[in-house]
């Protein structure tokens, strides 16, 4: 039994402006209140998030939504225990806006703050409203990042696999703009789908059969792009979302029946979680879990408005590592912001497949 935590999260890293606060008691989580102030409006006209224009809308919301977290939590900053938020990896001004908020509200409420890695809120995020213990798999894939990891414990991720160029959600967003879909691409994509056949175009699947777990999409992404340059009409469309949606389920569900076949629990349940924005997409989903039935294993995913980005899967990264005691003290203030931060530090450091340049290695 510890002790119960209450967290305020933050969450400015990309296009949505959010804030949350949630109550963790003996490894429960209850969320009290879960704003989500998305940008869309605001990137619309570019057909694409500008880092520029997220960081200045993020600095005028922040306070207000954090301000709205508080009031429909119905608690005072008094009864906070910390203060958590997203120290990167992402944009860096939003970033840096989230980050400065957060250790504002905490100096303040005169509680600990808490800097949290984005993609360890993602990694956590099916616990957020399922029985989820470690260790399990991870399929993330946002639009950022696709990976396996094992997820070992709080803290303690393996990378089993990653992309060497793009990420799924980058693909998604680019065959949407090609087309003139709007943004973010990845929900129009699958709406559009729905109405296609998926054998329309024989995509290539990149990588598919050469063995381990490595992906990548850059080339079915240019593939795509040829022949959706010419289609016009809403039905060739259709078509074009259906066929690359059905490349992609192909390459995610081989991946994961490969992952899932060398992932040992020693005789504890199999399970396979799906997090991050991508993960929102029905068809993805559905093909992961005919991967997962196929080999013993149950696929957590989280509820939709919990796969894209938000604040309480920051909080609850915050909280579960102040209940760990890995945070909660006094050099929370010191942390600093990080446009890269892979979860796999070590595996990124000694072989990086992914990033690279000033900033450092994505996975
Ligand atoms: O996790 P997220 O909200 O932000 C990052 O941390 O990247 O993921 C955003 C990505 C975008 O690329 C978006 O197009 C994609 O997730 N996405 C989807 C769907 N909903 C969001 N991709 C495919 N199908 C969807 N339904
Ligand atoms: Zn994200």
């Amino acid at each position: 039994m510890t002790r119960p935590f209450t967290i305020l999260g933050i969450e400015t890293s990309c296009d949505e402006t959010a804030a949350a606060v949630l109550r963790l008691e003996d490894g429960r989580a209850t969320l009290l209140s879960d704003v989500i102030r998305t940008q869309l409006e605001e990137h619309a006209p570019y057909r694409g998030v500008v880092p520029e224009i997220a960081a200045r809308a993020h600095a005028e919301l922040a306070d207000a939504v954090v301000a709205k977290a508080m009031q429909d939590a119905g608690i005072s900053y008094d009864a906070l225990d910390g203060v958590a938020a997203t120290a990167g990896p992402g944009l860096i001004g939003g970033v840096l806006v989230g980050l400065m908020t957060g250790k504002a509200v905490a100096q303040a409420a005169g509680v600990p703050f808490i800097p949290v890695n984005h993609l360890e809120g993602h990694a956590l995020s099916p616990r957020l409203s399922a029985d989820c213990p470690f260790p399990y798999l991870l399929l993330l894939v946002s639009g950022g990042h696709c990976q396996f990891l094992e997820v070992r414990g709080l803290g303690d991720y393996v990378r089993l696999g990653s992309t060497i160029d793009d990420a799924v959600g980058e693909a998604f967003d680019k065959v949407a703009k090609l087309m003139g879909l709007g943004f973010p691409g990845g929900p129009a994509v699958e709406r559009l789908a729905r109405s296609g056949n998926p054998a329309a175009h024989g995509f290539p699947r990149p990588l598919l059969n050469r063995p381990g777990l490595e992906m990548s999409f850059a080339g079915l992404k240019s593939a795509v792009a040829r022949v959706a340059a010419n289609a016009e009409t809403e039905a060739q469309k259709a078509d074009v979302c259906a066929s690359f949606q059905a490349a992609i389920c192909d390459v995610l569900a081989e991946k994961s029946a490969r992952a899932l076949e060398g992932f040992g629990t020693g005789g504890a349940a199999k399970r396979f979680v799906v997090a991050g924005g991508v993960a929102a997409n029905k068809a993805i989903r559905a093909a992961l879990e005919t991967a997962a039935a196929e080999h013993g294993a149950q696929l957590v995913a989280p509820p939709l408005r919990h796969c894209t980005d938000n604040a309480a899967m920051i909080a609850l990264a915050g909280a579960e590592r102040m209940a760990a005691g890995l945070a909660g003290h006094e050099d929370g203030l010191d942390a600093g912001s990080r446009p890269r931060w892979p979860l796999d530090e070590a595996a990124a450091l000694s072989a990086p497949v992914y990033g690279g340049g000033h900033k450092g290695a994505k996975a």
